[in-house]
């Protein structure tokens, strides 16, 4: 613990911000309220991002009432592995990735088999807002289940790792890969215990990794290193998330890739709170990188321009230490 202290105060000296700096100075000034709806609704956001050509996992169903969960059964009745996730979900809370089937069971990512009853009541609870942000009744999104890339055989444990891309006013500010594991049953959240690993924005390498409070450089699963991995489709992935800037309409957002293994880089959903853990997976704080680009809002420079953008970001954003 008292590691960490340390680790927290070395991080304020280069830059670490809190929850109440980020919503201040950052959330409230930068996000205004009327694009929320763009974000905080998974299936606006993949309409707007199909709308603007950037490439998301395929929609099977959308579920919206309580009787149509029932013929869903049909629906997917061809499909293998899917995914159903609460529009207005969280931190990964409600999620479903089934990775295949037994007879008419469904099996999930961490190999427990759910029957349809079970399965129709866990939609029943998604639709009725148990895993929404506010409880509100949402509605639920079905849709393609990512073949991780490869690259990742070794790292992640029983489900798809996402990337997450700080983008402060168009610009890629800081990166980390999410890995899942044993305890985050195939889901790349934090809070579910997936570890963070921070990526250098230059070069698109991976550096050491948080997981909790631990600093790892293995992944607690597989034992397999974690440090020097090499993101693949690095410059499509900033370039993708700079453009996240005029899709959303929002100043200051984490931006969620998934990587699949025949179909490349994917948006997975964009966020208008994205949470600090990222500093200390990357070492480094945010705060002197998102001066550097208030310097440019200040002397008039920001770029329009998305290539501009990510150019500037890997000459000023390495990650240092
Ligand atoms: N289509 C998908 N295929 C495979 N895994 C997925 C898919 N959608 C989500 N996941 C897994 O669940 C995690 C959370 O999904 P996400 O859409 O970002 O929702 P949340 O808002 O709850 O974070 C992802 O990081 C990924 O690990
Ligand atoms: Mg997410």
């Amino acid at each position: 613990m008292y590691g960490l202290f340390r680790t927290a105060r070395r991080l304020r000296e280069i830059g670490l911000i809190g929850i109440g700096e980020r919503n201040a100075n950052y959330v409230l000034r930068y996000n205004q309220r009327k694009f929320y709806p763009r974000v905080d609704d998974k299936l606006i956001t993949k309409q707007l991002a199909i709308q603007a050509g950037l490439p998301v996992p395929e929609l099977y169903a959308v579920v919206r009432a309580e009787h149509e969960i029932a013929r869903l059964h049909e629906t997917l009745a061809a499909r293998e592995q899917f995914v159903v996730k609460p529009a207005h979900g969280s931190g990964g809370d409600g999620i479903l990735v089934i990775s295949g089937r037994r007879g008419d069971k469904y099996r999930r990512s961490n190999g427990q088999l759910m029957t349809r009853e079970e399965f129709n009541h866990h939609l029943s609870n998604g639709l009725s807002g148990l895993f929404s942000l506010g409880g509100q009744p949402d509605h639920l999104l079905v849709e393609y289940c990512v073949q991780f890339d490869p690259i990742f055989d070794q790292v992640s444990f029983r489900g798809v790792p996402d990337v997450r891309i700080i983008v402060f006013m168009g610009y890629p500010v800081m990166a980390m890969i999410r890995l899942p594991t044993r305890m985050s049953d195939g889901k790349a959240n934090l809070h579910q215990g997936a570890i963070g690993v921070g990526i250098d924005i230059p070069t698109g390498i991976t550096r050491r990794g948080v997981w909790g409070t631990e600093i790892v450089r293995e992944h607690p699963d597989t034992e397999h290193s974690i440090v020097g991995l090499r993101i693949p489709h690095w410059d499509a992935l900033l370039e993708m998330a700079s453009r996240c800037h005029e899709l959303s309409g929002l100043g200051y957002i984490g931006v969620d890739f998934v990587l699949d293994r025949n179909l490349g880089p994917m948006i997975l959903e964009l966020n208008a709170r994205p949470g600090l853990a990222i500093q200390i997976a990357n070492g480094n704080g945010l705060g002197h990188r998102l001066a550097k680009v208030e310097a440019l809002i200040e002397s008039g420079r920001l770029s329009k321009d998305p290539g501009e953008r990510v150019e500037f970001a890997r000459q000023n954003f390495p990650t240092l230490g």
